[in-house]
């Protein structure tokens, strides 16, 4: 049975817009139940006034673990059981390795704890009802090939990474588990995020609803990596960038060699895997 059907639940966090609240939707649109949750407010009940359908929805700081807790109580008092749980609530702060730690600090507390604090909020409880349900966590290109600039957010994306690999590894282990783990990577997402002030969503960029959909298609199908291109860069593009990164180890080029001088033409040629 889908978990994208009718009277079934799920748990959005970062839902006040962006790909969060087009996940709200769609999920909306087949049926469910959905909590929605965000730090902010203001835009939460904008949101939820915007949708249509069984909508709760709880202010909660995901970097908070007592908020997340509160959220789960509040998801399960509103609509019973939970069958999806997306953690998507993120954000990016300039930085370096050696510089801007409050932005380290956020980034790490939002994209990483907060991740964390809604695995141990929820799926001890999604475990223990037995029932067959998913848990999908925001990834990002940035957490897999790692280019320059935004260090934290790259770190916090190849935790998140590295969590939800291991989640779906446990998920294996357990006899009779009937949760799956997904790590859902977007490509250029135009939303609160990327558009920089700009009111008109760029060419080369997807907009949430399409992410939201490729999320849908991608738990229906099982697939743990769930990588949604964009319109400037397609699936062989992403293959290819995410071998070389890898092959800088295998091969021992130079850290980040795709962005190094020398190294810059190789990139070109190489084929791919
Ligand atoms: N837009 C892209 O191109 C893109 C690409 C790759 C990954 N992502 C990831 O997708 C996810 C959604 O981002 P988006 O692009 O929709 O951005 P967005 O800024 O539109 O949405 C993020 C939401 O998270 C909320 N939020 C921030 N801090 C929070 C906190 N402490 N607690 C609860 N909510 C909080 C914000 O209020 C906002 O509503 C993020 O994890 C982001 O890193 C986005």
């Amino acid at each position: 049975m889908s978990i994208f059907a009718e009277g079934r639940a799920a748990v959005i966090t970062g839902a006040a817009g962006g790909i969060g609240l087009a996940v709200a939707r769609a999920c909306l649109d087949r049926g469910m139940r959905v909590t929605l949750a965000d730090h902010d407010g203001d835009r939460l009940r904008a949101a939820a006034d915007s949708l249509a359908g069984q909508v709760a929805q709880a202010v909660c700081d995901v970097s908070d673990p007592a908020q997340v807790e509160a959220l789960r109580d509040a998801a399960v008092a509103a609509h019973g059981p939970v069958d999806l749980l997306v953690n998507n609530a993120g954000v990016a702060h300039p930085n370096k390795p050696w510089s801007g730690r409050e932005g380290w600090e956020a980034t790490l507390a939002v994209n990483l704890w907060g991740v964390i604090n809604g695995l141990h909020a929820f799926v001890p409880m999604m475990l223990e009802e037995g029932r067959d349900g998913a848990v999908v966590n925001l990834g990002s290109k940035q957490g897999i090939t790692n280019p320059p600039g935004n260090t934290a957010y790259n770190v916090s994306k190849a935790g998140v990474r590295v969590v939800t690999e291991q989640l779906a590894w446990e998920f294996r282990q357990i006899e009779g588990c009937r949760l799956s783990a997904h790590l859902l990577v977007p490509g250029f997402t135009f939303t609160g995020m990327t558009a920089g002030g700009a009111a008109e969503k760029p060419a080369g960029a997807w907009t949430g609803e399409q992410v939201a959909e490729r999320m849908v298609e991608g738990v229906e199908a099982g697939a743990f990596y769930i990588i949604c291109q964009d319109n400037e860069v397609d699936w062989d593009t992403d293959r290819k960038r995410i071998a070389w990164g890898a092959g800088d180890i295998t091969e021992g080029r130079p850290a980040l060699s795709r962005w190094h001088p020398d190294f810059g033409e190789a990139f070109r040629r190489y084929p791919g895997p």
